[in-house]
């Protein structure tokens, strides 16, 4: 495993459109999208479109971790869809570049997305789903406070074979009050 980052060595910024093509890097690599939702050869369009749509949300962060001119990390937290009474919810994501995972940048990258969303939006539930067999993803996501909730059976399509996945949330740990 290679030395931890030192945060202070990168820059954090919101993702702009302009991001699209390297967020069509970081998503061809199987060593990142195989852990998530996304599928091999990624539109650089529809990333800008996403990235464009998220621009107009103020209630959605899309953060991303850059080193010199290279995007090595994305984040994210999202409102799930606009039922009222789920207000309260947002959906979160993390991925980071292959050559610069264990390094403590997962880390880096939700202790921001948390400190917006608890100190500054004010989300009361945070919810993912993860592969059960994503070891670092499940230890990532237990220290900052998610609980595993349950498991899907057969959830996602991933190489050949259906993918078990864990429902994992957080509550807010201190709700905002007056
Ligand atoms: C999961 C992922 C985001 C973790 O990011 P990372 O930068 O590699 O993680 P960090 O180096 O910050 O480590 C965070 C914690 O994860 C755990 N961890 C990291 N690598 C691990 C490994 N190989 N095995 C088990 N746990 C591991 C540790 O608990 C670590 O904390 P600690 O070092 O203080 O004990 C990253 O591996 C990744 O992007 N994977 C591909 C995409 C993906 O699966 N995303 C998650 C979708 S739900």
């Amino acid at each position: 495993m290679s030395a931890t980052v030192d945060p202070g060595s990168l820059v954090y910024r919101r993702a702009v459109p302009a991001d699209a093509a390297a967020f069509v890097q970081l998503m061809s690599d199987e060593a990142v999208f195989a852990g998530l939702l996304q599928l091999p050869y990624p539109s650089a369009e529809q990333w800008r479109s996403r990235l464009e749509q998220s621009a107009q949300d103020q209630d959605a962060l899309p953060l991303v971790a850059l080193h010199g001119d290279a995007l090595v990390a994305s984040a994210g937290i999202f409102p799930l869809g606009r039922v009222a009474r789920r207000r309260h919810c947002a959906g979160l994501g993390v991925s980071v570049a292959a050559a610069w995972q264990g390094r403590g940048l997962g880390k880096a990258m939700l202790r921001r997305l948390l400190d917006w969303s608890d100190n500054w939006i004010g989300y009361l539930r945070l919810e993912l789903t993860v592969y059960t067999d994503n070891a670092p993803a499940i230890a990532l996501y237990r220290r900052f406070g998610f609980e595993i909730e349950g498991t899907h059976r057969g959830y996602a399509l991933r190489k050949g074979a259906l993918a078990d996945v864990h429902a994992m949330a957080r509550l807010h740990p201190s709700p905002p009050r007056a």
